[in-house]
């Protein structure tokens, strides 16, 4: 039987290729540091909504993985600058490319990758592409910005948190879905609704990253409990907070608003949070963009790449890592 995981496994191969060659366009003292994140085994979920999206609506073609890398490419730039602002010593269960090689280099191979990206975008000729590239870099920069404005802030909303996620994480899901609507000349409403099931999907699939965030570092290969040092107000951490009796509050909040909580804490609050099911529940919250992205499916045509999508949302909702 297909499924999204197998797709995503078969593409996957595809995808790779196209972007070693890309990497090997780059300049060569960028390269390795690029390599280092790009070639570390991502998922792929970003290329596949891309050329998903293109042959939902009847584009088809090996041209389409070259479409498909642009998403890619800069997801990849984000997560270089990304563990530079954290201060992130691992990425993708290796240590990060700033540590590995240096902050100057690892800001500069994001840049590299990001204007390849728009290069890349330009080289199509269709000027709507490179209007979709730029305002999804926009966004996701000022999801970012938001989210440092509020870093180690424990009393803001659910509603900032949202905004922060659908920037950082949701707007760049939705890019990659309406570039290959875009690229496949879409009409204008097919081009919104596949746009608005990717930025919700890309919220979900932020809201379950925040709950992963508490699983073992052996499983996501990131570091356990990295957001509360981070100051990342997550929804586990809000509804910890919220549980917590009111004389170890004070405590709790001096910690996250100064990220000085210790190795021993961290293990301590995510074994917390993980039996009083906190981070089930903050999984459970990701179902309502889930289901807001499967109601923009349903004008959508009727092909493979429209199951494909309904899959993804499983995907999200069930991911482990
Ligand atoms: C990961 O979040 C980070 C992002 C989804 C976006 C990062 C965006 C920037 C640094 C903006 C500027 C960069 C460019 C190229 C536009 P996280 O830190 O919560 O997740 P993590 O645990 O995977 O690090
Ligand atoms: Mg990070």
């Amino acid at each position: 039987m297909i499924t999204f995981m197998s797709v995503l496994k078969y593409e996957q191969v595809k995808v790779n290729a196209a972007l070693e060659k890309e990497l090997a366009a780059m300049p060569a003292p960028l390269r390795d540091i690029a390599a280092h994140v790009l070639m570390a085994g991502g998922k792929r979920l970003r290329p596949l909504m891309t050329l998903s999206s293109a042959r939902l609506f009847g584009a088809e073609g090996e041209k389409l993985y070259e479409l498909a890398v642009i998403p890619e490419m800069i997801h990849v730039a984000t997560l270089l600058h990304d563990d530079v602002l954290d201060g992130a010593k691992t990425r993708r269960g290796r240590v990060s490319a700033h540590v590995r090689f240096d902050v100057p280099r690892a800001i500069l191979a994001g840049d590299a990758l990001l204007a390849a990206a728009s290069h890349k975008t330009a080289s199509f000729g269709i000027p709507e592409l490179l209007a979709c590239v730029s305002e999804s870099v926009l966004m996701t920069a000022a999801g970012e910005a938001h989210e440092i404005a509020l870093q180690h802030s424990h009393s803001h909303s659910f509603k900032e948190y949202e905004d922060i996620v659908a920037g950082k994480t949701g707007w760049l899901i939705r890019g990659s879905c309406r570039l290959g609507a875009l690229y496949a000349g879409a009409t204008p409403e097919q081009v919104e609704a596949i746009s608005d099931y990717g930025l919700n999907l890309g919220i979900a699939f932020q809201m379950v990253d925040d709950a992963l965030d508490f699983a073992d570092e052996a499983v996501t290969g990131k570091p356990t409990a990295g957001d509360l040092v981070e100051g990342k107000f997550t929804p586990p951490i809000m509804k910890y907070l919220e549980f917590l009796p009111r004389c170890d509050r004070e405590n709790f909040c001096a910690g996250f608003r100064e990220g000085s909580f210790t190795e021993e804490d961290r293990a301590r609050i995510a074994s917390d949070i993980r039996r009083l099911g906190f981070d089930a529940e903050a999984r459970a919250m990701a179902v309502t963009y889930l289901e807001k992205a499967e109601r923009c499916l349903d004008a959508l045509p009727q092909r493979f790449e429209q199951k494909l999508f309904r899959e993804a949302l499983e995907f999200v909702r069930g991911r482990k890592s």
